[in-house]
Parts: C-alpha cells; structure tokens; sequence
C-alpha cells in the first residue's frame, strides 16, 4: 500500500490521525489529507494546530503529505482514475458514516469514499461516538456488507498501557495492520505471560 488517502472528519480523536499520519510518512507513504470542515475545526481544538501547520511540522525524509480542500471536487481523489491503494476515515463522526452509507455525498471526502466503493478499494473507517445509536449501527452494517473493515476506536486493555500514547498507538497499529505496513507499535500478543498489577 503506498498510495493512501485519509479522510479527517469532525469526532473527537484528532491524535489517532496525527499517529497515524507520522508512522505513514515515516514509511515514506504517498498521502493525500482531506479534512472535512469540522474536522478542521476539531483539529485544531484537539492538538491546538490547524491541519497546515501540522503538515509543516511533520518531519518526512520523502513525501510531504498533500492537502485537498473538502471543497475542491476537481481534486485527484475524486476520481476513480486516480488510483489509490486505499482510504482511512479518521476519526470518523456519525455525520460522515451516515452520509457515506446512504451514498449522499456531497464533499471530496464523501466523494472519495464513494469512488473507493465503486472502484472495491479498501476503505478503513474508524468510528468515534458512545452510546450507538441504532441508526449509527445500521449505518455501520450498510458500510460493512459495501466491504469496508470498520475499525473503532477502541482501546484494549491487556497490552496493559501505561500512557494515553499506547492506548492511541494501540488502534493505529490495528489500522497500520489493515494497510499491511509493517510496524511494531504494540507488543504482539504471543499467549498468556505473567504481568505485574502492583500499579493496582
Ligand atoms: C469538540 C467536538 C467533538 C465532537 N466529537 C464527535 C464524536 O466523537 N463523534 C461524532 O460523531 N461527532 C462528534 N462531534 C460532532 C461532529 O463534529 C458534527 O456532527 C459534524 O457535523 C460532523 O461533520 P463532518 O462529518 O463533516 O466532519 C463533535 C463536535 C465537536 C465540536
């Protein structure tokens, strides 16, 4: 997978993009960012940068990631003919998950993800909210039957993490896994092993 497309919307969990978007770069990935308009927003709240400073700071030998507005349809991404390895959502709010899965699409990022739909492109989508709805759970088993893994951002806990970075890294190794780039993040789980719970 060297040609990834990820799509930034407005849930919270601005921190599993900005993992995920360092370990790509860092394996030299050609990325291309679409942030939607309150994914911008929450971005910025969330890490205290906006998206183009952030991209300005990431340090890659290589490619720097491209940004596309969300409004610009006439972007690479918006057609099947751009061919893209595969596309994450992350994070990804209910709004975009609803829009996506009743095909009404009315942004580059909707856009992209209807082409790596049509064009049966991997599509990774990484679902914030609690509780669900049953609607978000209906949304959710529409994307899936479409053929996209979704991959909530959901952290385990017998990897015992020390810090809020592990519990991140956990699910962006998950989504690193799907993309198949290599990467030791997360202690692989190799059976049972005696653990100290003296931190309890
Ligand atoms: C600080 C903040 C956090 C939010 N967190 C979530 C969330 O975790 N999940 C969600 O579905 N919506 C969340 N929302 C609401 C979405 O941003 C809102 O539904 C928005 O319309 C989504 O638009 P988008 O999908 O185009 O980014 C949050 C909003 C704010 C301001």
């Amino acid at each position: 997978m060297n040609k990834i497309i990820i799509g930034i919307t407005g849930a919270s969990g601005s921190v599993y993009a900005v993992r995920l978007i360092e370990e790509l770069c860092s394996h030299g990935k050609e990325l291309h960012l679409i942030f939607s308009e309150t994914g911008t927003e929450v971005f910025r709240y969330e890490t205290g940068i906006s998206p183009e400073e952030f991209i300005g700071k990431l340090n890659t030998p290589i490619n720097k990631p491209t940004l596309h507005s969300n409004t610009d349809i006439f972007a690479p991404p918006a057609s099947g003919s751009f061919i893209a390895d595969a596309m994450v959502i992350v994070p990804c709010s209910m709004a975009t998950l609803g829009s996506i899965a009743n095909g009404s699409l009315r942004s580059l990022l909707g856009r992209s993800a209807d082409v790596c739909f049509k064009e049966r492109r991997k599509i990774i989508i990484v679902p914030r909210e609690t509780p669900f709805s049953r609607i978000h759970l209906k949304n959710m088993l529409e994307l899936t039957d479409a053929g996209a893994v979704i991959l909530p951002a959901m952290p385990a806990f017998y990897n015992h993490p020390e810090t809020v970075n592990d519990i991140v890294d956990f699910t962006v190794a998950r989504i690193l896994d799907q993309l198949n780039v290599e990467n030791s993040m997360i202690k692989r789980w190799n059976g049972q092993e005696p653990c100290d719970h003296s931190s309890f």
